[in-house]
């Protein structure tokens, strides 16, 4: 669906826009990656800060609301730990995500940045899946490319932990279901 290329000429631009919008001189804001799916993105995405000689500062969260290729309707903090460990009284958070596809996971998660003080939340997404109006729970402020319905992976996207590395982003096929389907199966077995 995109190539290598695309994706990082894309974040550049955004790294730019961003600059622009989201970076003052006086301040330092903090960069949210969610994991797992975000992490080459937001690791890209600092590089292209650091070549725009921007500051910032770091942090991680880990949050997830799919299972296989469906989304489970609601969220959780993947290993019950607290969400954030970095102070967010009055900071500027960037928060990166890899793909909003319901919404449902930012529906519920900037809230909480917000709650623990944060003065503003820009939402940056490489993805965007277009999906009905009202199936769509939250619609970022920076959107790097908006795709087709499909369940993608790659550059971070996983179908049940795979095909996160590759540097290109693909439409999930049926091959690609069945290869993957077919490990775990093997990883069943020798277990049993
Ligand atoms: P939402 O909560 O429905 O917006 O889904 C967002 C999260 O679900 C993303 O951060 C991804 O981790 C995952 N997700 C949604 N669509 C896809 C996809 O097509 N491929 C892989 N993961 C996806
Ligand atoms: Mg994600």
């Amino acid at each position: 669906m995109l190539t290598s290329a695309q994706i990082q000429a894309r974040i550049r631009q955004l790294a730019s826009v961003l600059k622009q919008e989201c970076f003052t001189e006086s301040e330092r804001p903090l960069l949210v990656c969610t994991l797992k799916g975000a992490a080459p993105f937001f690791h890209d995405l600092c590089l292209a800060l650091q070549q725009l000689s921007q500051s910032y500062d770091l942090e991680f969260v880990r949050v997830s609301s799919y299972h296989g290729t469906s989304s489970t309707g609601t969220v959780s903090s993947s290993d019950g730990s607290e969400l954030i460990a970095t102070p967010l009284h009055n900071r500027t958070v960037i928060l990166c995500e890899d793909i909003v596809d319901t919404g449902t996971t930012l529906e519920w998660l900037v809230p909480q940045l917000h709650a623990k003080g944060a003065a503003s939340v820009h939402v940056c997404t490489l993805l965007d899946k277009r999906l009905p109006e009202e199936k769509k729970k939250y619609t970022a402020a920076y959107t790097g490319f908006s795709i087709p319905n499909h369940f993608i992976v790659g550059y971070g996207l996983d179908y049940n932990e795979w095909y996160r590395d590759t540097s290109d982003i693909f439409v999930l096929g049926k091959t690609g279901i069945i290869a993957c389907d077919r490990h775990y199966e093997k990883l069943k077995e020798e277990l049993s």
